[in-house]
């Protein structure tokens, strides 16, 4: 098979990476791809969310599966264009998208269908909202812009004059674009989050192995909200109690009740949970792979990705294996100094030989690298994901650092706290 894959970061790499691994697939190309794809995929230099432009390329060379893996084109329609050319993408079509694409949406959808979330209320304008939260007296209070907002819409506000800031730059200056027009202010929750990716045809859901996003940009979560710094998995909250629950009370309800509105979902339903002191609830759904998550849930799947990916589309997921080992996965993101904020770029990296370590101790994802004439350089915040497999928490984490130690560019941050609460967890 021809597999064309549309995004170009470390979770692209990692999708890439596993694909390579099916007996089926027999070339890969990715648009745009980065600097590390290369070594794995054809990169053709078309933009993740021109679905014209995508489209063509697709029909022109004669792809017989694409992977749309970034939340933009899929809420922007790519899927649905794609079908209609008779060209199968795992991915969900545009409105089963709005799970992601507009919160509203999705806290509608968890009330109709009595799905737990943090209570709620929608705002267009900020002074009903401002008076709302007055009213309330409650912080912290959480401020979410609609729409999407590169994972940087929502607004944690400890008092009341925060919560002014927050929608007066959200609704008024509208830092987000047209995102922030609508609101959703939000109850705060507490309790260990939780990362559950999932594989869905719409009927059937399958989980992942769960996972422990590390959001701060700084040790001890101090510091900006960031796409994610650094993985683990599985998450050692998510016992097999919490997974039961979590299916009974998230998964199903949610998969049913977009077949309800009209929306099935297929392709990877991505649940972000909070274990609270009265359950587990949604904080976020995503409608795509998270990144960094996929770079400690992909390296540790054993059944053919490309097998379940076409699953999900025909409808065949329930008859389709999907096995994770028993180990245990590390990811360490090296980002460029100033993430999330400014950060320059074109520095060298040194430490790899084509885009990967010489004694291959590690997995090396790119994310935000470009190869040139002095060699491979940084092209974007977070750069490269290190991924260390092995039989416990505490030796993956430990491999994963070892592997990162060697590799080197200026201004290069990292969190060196990876994994450290989940270690602790286990010790509880
Ligand atoms: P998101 O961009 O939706 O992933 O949210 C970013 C982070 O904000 C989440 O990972 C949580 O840590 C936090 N967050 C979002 N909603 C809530 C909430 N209702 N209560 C507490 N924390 C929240
Ligand atoms: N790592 C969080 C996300 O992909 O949204």
């Amino acid at each position: 098979m021809k597999i064309l894959v549309v995004g170009g970061g470390g979770r692209e790499h990692a999708i890439i990476k596993k694909l390579k691994q099916s007996p089926k697939v027999t070339e890969i190309f990715a648009a745009p791809g980065n600097g590390g794809i290369a070594q794995d995929a054809v990169c053709v230099d078309i933009k993740a969310t021109d679905i014209q432009g995508i489209t063509e390329f697709a029909q022109k060379e004669k792809m017989d599966f694409v992977v749309v893996a970034p939340d933009d084109p899929l809420v922007l329609g790519m899927v649905d264009v794609l079908a209609e050319k008779g060209i199968p993408a795992f991915g969900p079509r545009k409105g089963a998208a709005q799970i992601e694409g507009s919160k509203v949406f999705s806290k509608n959808l968890m009330k109709k269908y009595g799905i737990p979330t943090a209570d709620y209320a929608v705002f267009e304008d900020a002074k009903t909202a401002m008076e709302y939260i007055q009213n309330r007296g409650e912080y912290p209070v959480v401020i979410k812009a609609d729409g999407l907002a590169l994972g940087k819409g929502v607004l944690i506000c400890e008092t009341e004059q925060q919560a002014k800031d927050g929608l007066k730059s959200m609704m008024e200056d509208k830092i987000f674009g047209q995102s922030g027009t609508t609101v959703v202010v939000e109850e705060f929750l507490t309790g260990p989050e939780v990362s559950v990716l999932s594989f869905t045809d719409g009927k059937t859901i399958k989980p992942m192995i769960s996972s422990m996003d590390h959001k701060r940009a700084l040790d001890e979560d101090e510091g900006l909200n960031t796409g994610g710094m650094g993985t683990v998995a599985p998450n050692p909250y998510y016992t097999p109690e919490v997974a039961q629950q979590c299916m009974d009370s998230i998964f199903l309800p949610t998969i049913r009740a977009m077949e309800q509105e009209g929306c099935p979902f297929t392709g990877c339903l991505y649940f972000g949970l909070m274990l609270t002191p009265k359950g587990p609830k949604v904080i976020e759904y995503n409608c795509r792979f998270g990144d960094p998550e996929t770079q400690v849930v992909l390296p540790l799947l054993q059944s053919d990705l490309m097998d379940i990916m076409q699953a999900t589309t025909n409808g065949t997921l329930e008859q389709t294996e999907v096995v994770f080992s028993k180990e245990n996965a590390a990811c360490v993101i090296l980002a460029s100094g100033g993430y999330p904020q400014k950060y320059q770029t074109g520095k060298v990296i040194f430490g790899l030989a084509e885009g990967q370590l010489a004694d291959g101790s590690a997995l090396v994802y790119h994310a935000g690298t470009k190869q040139t004439e002095n060699g491979l350089e940084t092209a974007g915040g977070r750069v490269l994901g290190i991924t260390a497999v092995a039989p416990s928490l505490q030796q993956a984490v430990e491999k994963a650092y070892q592997a990162a130690d060697r590799i080197s560019f200026e201004g290069l941050h990292r969190r060196s706290d990876i994994g450290k609460r989940a270690l602790a967890a286990h010790k509880q």
